[in-house]
C-alpha cells in the first residue's frame, strides 16, 4: 500500500488528499477488446494514482429503451465481472450502482433547473443517439441524458472523468452546470476534467471503424478459444490484395492495427509488416498468429473470470458495499447542496 492510500484511508472524508476519478459504464452487456483499449486498461493504470469510483448507469439504459429490462440485471453482472476480470480491483476501485442511489436523481432533478433546453437540445449525441434508435423526437428523459451524467459525476465531486470522445460535450455541460452552481449558491462542486484516451478505436473484425456490440464486429474478453479463433480468420484484410504473393497495405489494416495493440512480440510485428509489404506472407499466417497474441492477452483474463464466477455472491458484494460508500458521499454532497440553495429547511 502508497502512503498515500494509507492516509487517505486513515481519514475519512479527508478528499482533498488524492484527486477523485468518476467513470461510468452503461450496462449493455459482456464488454469486448475495443472497450479494454479505449477504457479498461486505462482504469487499471489509474487506479493506483487516483481515488477511482465506477458507476454502472442503468438509469442510462432507459433513455433510449423500454423493452426487456429484465435482461439489464444480467448486463450489470457482466460488466462488472469484465472489470473486475481484466484487473480493476474493488479494494482500490469503488464500483457502485446508479439506482441504488437517490441522491443522484435528487441531484438531477436541481441541475435540471439549471440547464436550457436549447442547450440540452444542441448536445451532439442526442442526434445520435435519436438515429441510432429510430427517434423521431426525443424524450424528456433523453433530452436529460448529458444532466443526469452531470449529477453522476458531481455528486461524489470527481475531479477527472475518463470517458471516450463521443462523451466530451457531457463533460463540457457538467463543467458549466458545476460553474453556474457554484457561482448561484455557494462553491460545493470541483470543475471536472475529462481524460480522453489519445488512442483511436480499436476497428472491428468487419474493417468498420468502430468496434460495437450491435454492430456484430467484436471479440468479447470472455469469447472463448474457439470463437476467437473463426473471428480472427474471418477479419478483413486488405482487399485489393488477391494471392499471398501480392504486396499488401498494413497501414489501416485491422488485422495489423490488433498486432500493434496486442502483440507483445515486436520483432514478429515487424517481421510481418515486412514480408506482407513485400508480398512474401499470407494472411492466414499473420491470424494465426494474432490468434496467439490474442489468446496470451485473454487467457489470463479467461482465468479470472472463471476464479470469480466460482464465488457466487461475489458481485453483489461488491456492488453492494461499493455501493454504500458511494452512497455516503452522496449524502454528504446533498446536503451540502441542500443547504447552498436554502432547502435545507424542516430538518433535512
Ligand atoms: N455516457 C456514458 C456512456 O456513453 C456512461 C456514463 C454514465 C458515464 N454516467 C457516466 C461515463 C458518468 C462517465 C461518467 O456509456
Amino acid at each position: 500500500m502508497s502512503p498515500q492510500t494509507l492516509s487517505a484511508s486513515a481519514q475519512p472524508g479527508a478528499k482533498a488528499l488524492r484527486k477523485r476519478i468518476l467513470t461510468g459504464d452503461r450496462p449493455t452487456g459482456k464488454l469486448h477488446v475495443g472497450h479494454y483499449v479505449g477504457t479498461l486498461a486505462n482504469r487499471v493504470k489509474l487506479q493506483d494514482e487516483y481515488e477511482t469510483f465506477l458507476l454502472i448507469a442503468d438509469y442510462h439504459m432507459l433513455t433510449t429503451r423500454l423493452e426487456k429490462l429484465e435482461e439489464i440485471e444480467q448486463n450489470i453482472r457482466d460488466d462488472v465481472i469484465d472489470n473486475l476480470a481484466v484487473g480493476v480491483d474493488p479494494d482500490k476501485v469503488t464500483y457502485f450502482l446508479q439506482s441504488r442511489v437517490p441522491e443522484i436523481p435528487e441531484l438531477h432533478l436541481y441541475f435540471s433547473m439549471l440547464v436550457s433546453v436549447p442547450r440540452a437540445q444542441r448536445i451532439p449525441t442526442l442526434k445520435d443517439a435519436m438515429r441510432d434508435h429510430g427517434l423521431r423526437e426525443p424524450t424528456y428523459g433523453l433530452l436529460g441524458y448529458p444532466i443526469l451524467q452531470a449529477a453522476d459525476i458531481l455528486c461524489v465531486k470527481g475531479d477527472l472523468v475518463p470517458v471516450g470522445r463521443d462523451n466530451e460535450s457531457h463533460v463540457e455541460i457538467t463543467r458549466e452546470i458545476a460553474r453556474k452552481f457554484n457561482e448561484l449558491f455557494a462553491p460545493v462542486f470541483p470543475v471536472p476534467r475529462a481524460l480522453i484516451p489519445e488512442i483511436g478505436l480499436l476497428p472491428g473484425i468487419d474493417g468498420r471503424e468502430k468496434m460495437g456490440k450491435s454492430l456484430g464486429n467484436a471479440i468479447n474478453l470472455s469469447d472463448d478459444p474457439k470463437v476467437v479463433e473463426k473471428k480472427v480468420m474471418s477479419m478483413y484484410t486488405d482487399p485489393t490484395r488477391l494471392r499471398p504473393t501480392d504486396p499488401g497495405t498494413v497501414e489501416g489494416n485491422p488485422v495489423f492495427v490488433y498486432h500493434d495493440t496486442f502483440n507483445t512480440d515486436k520483432a514478429e510485428v515487424d517481421d510481418l509488416k515486412d514480408r506482407y509489404r513485400r508480398g512474401a506472407v499470407g494472411d492466414v499466417e499473420v491470424k494465426r498468429k494474432l490468434i496467439v497474441a490474442l489468446e496470451r492477452f485473454l487467457e489470463p483474463i479467461r482465468e479470472k473470470r472463471a476464479e470469480i464466477e466460482r464465488r457466487p455472491g461475489l458481485v453483489d458484494e461488491i456492488l453492494e458495499s461499493g455501493t454504500i460508500r458511494a452512497r455516503a458521499e452522496a449524502q454528504r454532497t446533498l446536503h451540502e447542496v441542500r443547504e447552498a440553495m436554502k432547502l435545507d429547511y424542516f430538518g433535512s
